[in-house]
């Protein structure tokens, strides 16, 4: 019989890549979001391209901190466990509305919690994130670092996963995988879904995007003094189908295995500057990007990378693509849509 698996902001960009991976797996897939950042058309597509298994994928226009409805959903179908991507995630919206962030991704955590232990369904993987390692006073990252939050949203993602810890040790029968993502980037390669963020983004490859497409003129580079090899900030990209595959192996440890509340980095463990990530698309994309020279962005980290020997050894999964792969496939995905999955018309 086919696993039933609930998926939280399965609208939203790495959970519309992680549903079409769960279906192609032969997952049977029930995705709620409330569409605040999102659209259903990129549920659509994951249809199209799942192909023979697009049955199998069943969406519910649901915002977490509506219990009732919540509890309609789990009265309809017996699930074998959550994967729980839904919440609010702009680092800049998240200091000006700390009391929106707390609402939304606490609140609705909660909920989700209380409603899935009263249906018996204690099987978890949460979206956390590096933000929780704060600034890094070394590289590569482990999961034993020390925690920090340098704004409300990381504050909510470390919250979370206090209270999934909590959860676990008061009843024995949940069992929870925390990931903490690096950077995702780049899109499917059929570029049919994709990263559609809503107003300007805070983030940096779909700005870069955004100015190879002619949306935007240029793309600040915030800080060329850190001590790193060009000067600019140094991340761990990874390709937005490598994380969602480590969304089906996490699925498959807590299947497989006695877990009670584990943690896992999921990243490349290789650190790209801005400049090179610049570099990389530029060559992918055939287009120049114009680039304005800026100071540090307030509260950003000088160098974070992942160590992924965990996640490797515990999780039998491993980032298979590079920064040139993320590259092709995030102007496969900007070329064929300039503007999301919006129109011209709901530019802003
Ligand atoms: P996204 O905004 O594209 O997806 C989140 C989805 O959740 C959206 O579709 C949104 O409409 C939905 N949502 C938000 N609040 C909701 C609510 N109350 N009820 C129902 N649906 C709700 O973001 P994403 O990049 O796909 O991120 C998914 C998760 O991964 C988030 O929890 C995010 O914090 C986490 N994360 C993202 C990154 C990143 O850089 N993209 C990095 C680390 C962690
Ligand atoms: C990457 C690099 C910027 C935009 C954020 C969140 C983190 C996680 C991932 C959710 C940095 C530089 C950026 C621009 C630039 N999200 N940059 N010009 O800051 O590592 O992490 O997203 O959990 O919580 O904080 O990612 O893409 O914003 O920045 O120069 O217009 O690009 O300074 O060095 P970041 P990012």
């Amino acid at each position: 019989m086919a696993k039933s698996i609930l998926v939280t902001g399965g609208a939203g960009y790495i959970g519309s890549h992680t549903v079409l991976q769960l279906l192609l797996c032969g997952f049977k897939v029930v995705v709620i979001d409330n569409l605040d950042n999102s659209s259903e058309i990129a549920l659509h597509r994951v249809k199209k391209l799942a192909a023979q298994f697009s049955t199998n994928l069943s969406f519910h226009q649901v915002d977490l901190r509506d219990k009732s409805a919540l509890e309609m959903v789990f009265s309809s179908t017996k699930f074998d466990a959550v994967i729980h991507f839904a919440g609010l995630k702009a680092v800049g919206e998240s200091v000006q509305k700390p009391l929106l962030y707390y609402n939304n991704n606490i609140i609705g955590t909660v909920n989700l919690l209380e409603v899935m232990s009263a249906h018996g369904c204690k099987t978890l993987v949460f979206s956390s994130s590096a933000t929780v390692y704060g600034w890094p006073k070394e590289v590569p990252c482990t999961e034993e670092f020390p925690l920090s939050a340098a704004n409300p949203y990381g504050r909510t993602k470390l919250f979370i996963e206090e209270i999934c810890r909590d959860v676990q040790n008061s009843d024995s029968e949940w069992k929870i995988i925390l990931l903490r993502y690096f950077n995702p980037v780049g899109a499917h390669p059929s570029g049919h879904i994709g990263e559609d963020p809503r107003g300007v983004p805070n983030n940096l490859m779909p700005y870069v995007q955004q100015v190879a497409v002619g949306r935007r003129p240029h793309l600040t580079v915030y800080g060329t003094d850190y001590n790193t090899k060009d000067g600019t900030g140094v991340r761990d990209y990874i390709h937005v189908v490598d994380l969602a595959d480590g969304h089906i192996a996490a699925l498959q440890k807590l299947f497989d295995s006695n877990i009670a509340c584990e943690v896992y980095n999921l990243g490349t463990g290789k650190g790209t500057s801005v400049l090179e990530m610049v570099a990389a698309f530029e060559k992918a994309s055939g287009k120049e990007i114009p680039l304005e020279m800026a100071g540090r962005r307030p509260g950003d980290a000088e160098v974070v990378y992942a160590s992924t020997e965990k996640a490797e050894r515990e999780l039998n999964w491993k980032a298979k693509f590079g920064i040139d792969e993320m590259c092709r496939d995030q102007w496969n995905w900007a070329s064929k849509n300039p503007y999301g999955y919006g129109s011209p018309d709901n530019e802003d």
